[in-house]
């Protein structure tokens, strides 16, 4: 079983959006039918959460790109987990490239992952080096800070029987066309989940791989077992590619 979450960033317009689940909807059943056993999350834009929510089969599942890292408040501009829960998000991207380029804190990531975790809401939370880190071969030591911070954060308040996700997301993968060497990445893959396991052996990990997935290189990712998944950005953007993407992979 594979999980796809397809993040859509700013890609589409809510119109866009609403042709889209009109159009794709029953396919999207035959492809992702509880018995096909992948899993499929769809990230759109905030405005257009609900509606998709609305205009999507359950089996599909919606999640939000960010969410704030404060429950309410004066916080212009900011969106609440408490509403993302309410309009149907069971999913949310935390900590992705294109965000931290704004704030890149680990411990606002943190935040934002507890509220989320109250709030019943899988944090997908994305981690990964920067091209100078990988030059200076600080891969791993970006990741455990990456990972440490989220750590903390769950041993600080006793969250031990909720669901997370890792989002392995070099970000020089993303929307490069380039990814990483196969036996690096299942080194990565392999490193993040004992990492996360060791200290919480009853947290449900799931560890998903995201940066220039396409229909050329996905059925190369095969040979890393452990790997839970996708998240994709532009490949997930026309169905019948997406789809190409996801019957390859079976
Ligand atoms: P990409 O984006 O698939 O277009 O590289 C992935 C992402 O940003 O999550």
């Amino acid at each position: 079983m594979s999980i796809f979450v397809a993040n859509w960033k700013m890609q589409k317009t809510y119109k866009d959006i609403i042709l889209w689940c009109k159009e794709n909807n029953q396919e999207l059943i035959n492809l992702f039918s509880a018995e096909k056993s992948d899993k499929f999350i769809i990230c759109p834009s905030f405005e257009s959460i609900a509606t998709v929510r609305e205009l999507i089969d359950n089996q599909i599942a919606v999640g939000a790109q960010d969410c704030s890292e404060f429950q309410l408040g004066a916080h212009t501009g900011q969106v609440s987990v408490l509403s993302l829960k309410e309009i149907g998000c069971n999913y949310c991207i935390i900590g992705h490239s294109e965000t931290r380029n704004f704030i890149n804190n680990n411990s606002v990531i943190a935040k934002k992952a507890l509220l989320l975790l109250n709030s019943n809401i899988v944090p997908i939370i994305c981690i990964g080096e920067s091209q100078e880190d990988k030059l200076n071969n600080k891969t791993f030591d970006v990741l455990i800070d990456e990972l440490n911070s989220i750590i903390s954060v769950i041993i600080k308040n006793n969250i031990f029987n909720k669901d997370i996700f890792i989002a392995y997301e070099p970000f020089w993968a993303i929307g490069s066309g380039i990814v990483p060497d196969i036996d690096i990445l299942l080194r990565i893959v392999t490193f993040i989940k004992n990492y996360i396991t060791k200290f919480f052996p009853k947290i449900g990990v799931k560890v998903l791989y995201g940066g220039s997935v396409n229909e050329k290189n996905i059925t190369s990712f095969k040979i890393i077992k452990n790997l839970d998944g996708f998240l994709l950005g532009s490949s997930s953007l026309d169905f019948q590619l997406f789809k190409k993407i996801v019957l390859l992979n079976k």
